[in-house]
This record gives C-alpha cells, sequence and structure tokens, in this order.
C-alpha cells in the first residue's frame, strides 16, 4: 500500500477530502502521517478525530533547512510515497525537494501561472478574468511554479463575491486533488521540461 504524507497550516478541507477518498477507496492508498507548522491548525485536529496520526513541527524559530530537515526525516521514517501539500503555507528548500523527485504535490487556488501566491482567487476578481479555478502541480522550489498535473475551471460570475469564487474553487480543488494523486500514484505519467504528459 503507498503511504501518503499531508503537509498543512491551517482548516485543512484539501486534506479531509483527500482523506474522504482514501477511506471511500477512491485513493489506492493510506495517510501515514499529517504535518502542520503550526500547532493551532483545524486541520490537525480533524485528523486526530479520524483516527490519524498528526504532529506538529513548529517552525517558528526555525531556519528553514533546519525546519525541513525535520519533516523529511519524519516522512521518510513514516515511509512517505508521496507528500500533499494541502493548505501548507512555506516554501520548500532544495534539500526538501530532492528527497522527493517528482513526488511532492500541491494544490493552487488559481489557473497557474496566473495568479501565484497569497489570494489567488482574490488576484483573480480584482483582475477582471472570467474564468479561474485550480491547479494540482509538482513542487520545485519556486513559488507555485513546478510542473502542472492537473487543473479544473470554474466561471466568475459578475456578481461574485470573494466568498463564493472561493467557495465555487474549492469545491472543485477538493475533487481535483484525489484525480491527481490517482495519476501520480499510477505512475502512468512522464514529465517532458514542464508537460505532464498521462502514458
Ligand atoms: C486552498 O485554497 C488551497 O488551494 C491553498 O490553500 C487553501 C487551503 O485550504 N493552497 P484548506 O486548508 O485545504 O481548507
Amino acid at each position: 500500500m503507498k503511504k501518503l504524507g499531508i503537509l498543512l497550516s491551517g482548516r485543512g478541507s484539501n486534506f479531509q477530502a483527500i482523506a474522504r477518498s482514501v477511506q471511500a477507496g477512491k485513493i489506492p492508498a493510506e495517510i501515514a502521517v499529517v504535518i502542520s507548522n503550526k500547532a493551532d491548525a483545524q486541520g490537525l485536529e480533524t485528523a486526530r478525530a479520524m483516527g490519524l496520526e498528526a504532529v506538529c513541527i513548529p517552525s517558528k524559530g526555525l531556519k528553514r533547512k533546519e525546519f525541513d530537515r525535520r519533516v523529511v526525516a519524519l516522512l521518510k521514517e513514516k515511509q512517505v510515497d508521496l507528500v500533499c501539500l494541502a493548505g501548507f503555507m512555506r516554501l520548500l528548500s532544495a534539500c526538501f525537494v530532492e528527497q522527493f523527485p517528482d513526488r511532492i504535490l500541491n494544490i493552487h487556488p488559481a489557473l497557474l501561472p496566473s495568479f501565484p501566491g497569497l489570494d489567488g482567487q482574490r488576484q483573480a476578481l480584482e483582475h477582471g478574468v472570467k474564468f479561474s479555478g485550480c491547479t494540482v502541480h509538482f513542487v520545485d522550489t519556486g513559488l507555485d511554479s513546478g510542473p502542472i498535473v492537473a487543473q479544473a475551471v470554474v466561471p466568475v460570475n459578475d456578481d461574485d463575491t470573494l466568498a463564493a469564487l472561493s467557495a465555487r474553487i474549492l469545491s472543485e480543488e477538493h475533487r481535483l486533488y484525489t484525480e491527481a494523486i490517482n495519476i501520480v500514484l499510477s505512475g502512468k505519467f512522464r514529465i517532458e521540461g514542464r508537460r505532464v504528459m498521462r502514458t
């Protein structure tokens, strides 16, 4: 059975969607560990309530490399095959990324390469795009910059508020992350340059 490691910093709704897919047999893997850099992350509580191992490794006051070293050590100890960032609000250093080549995914609430970084939904709304969505991509050391595994599109309506658009995107995020995890776990893809292609 393949093992997933989840990294989060907050609410954890994407983690919960992944966990539900696992429980329902829609992802052929188990969640080996959930790690947060914030002790008060709602996602940690949710994980514990689901009977999963949930660990806080505080990032505050630690140099990036030291924090990353601790997280990598725990992921390796748990023999994690695929790392899923789910609202994990930190960049990863090269020493982290190199330990899991093409085995780290992130989800972003916009159609990359548009609107990377914080508040992707707000950036899209303020820019006036007519469609936005979400992206699951491999993680490199840049900001939301790795090769794209899957995207989903939603319309931006004239009467949209930030909350309405964010909710529309979020429900696609929850669906898309499972799809992307399954593509990667299946191994049936190849990466050419920036292009991730199904095989
Ligand atoms: C999501 O919008 C995700 O795309 C972004 O951070 C948010 C996390 O939400 N990376 P949640 O913690 O999964 O509910």
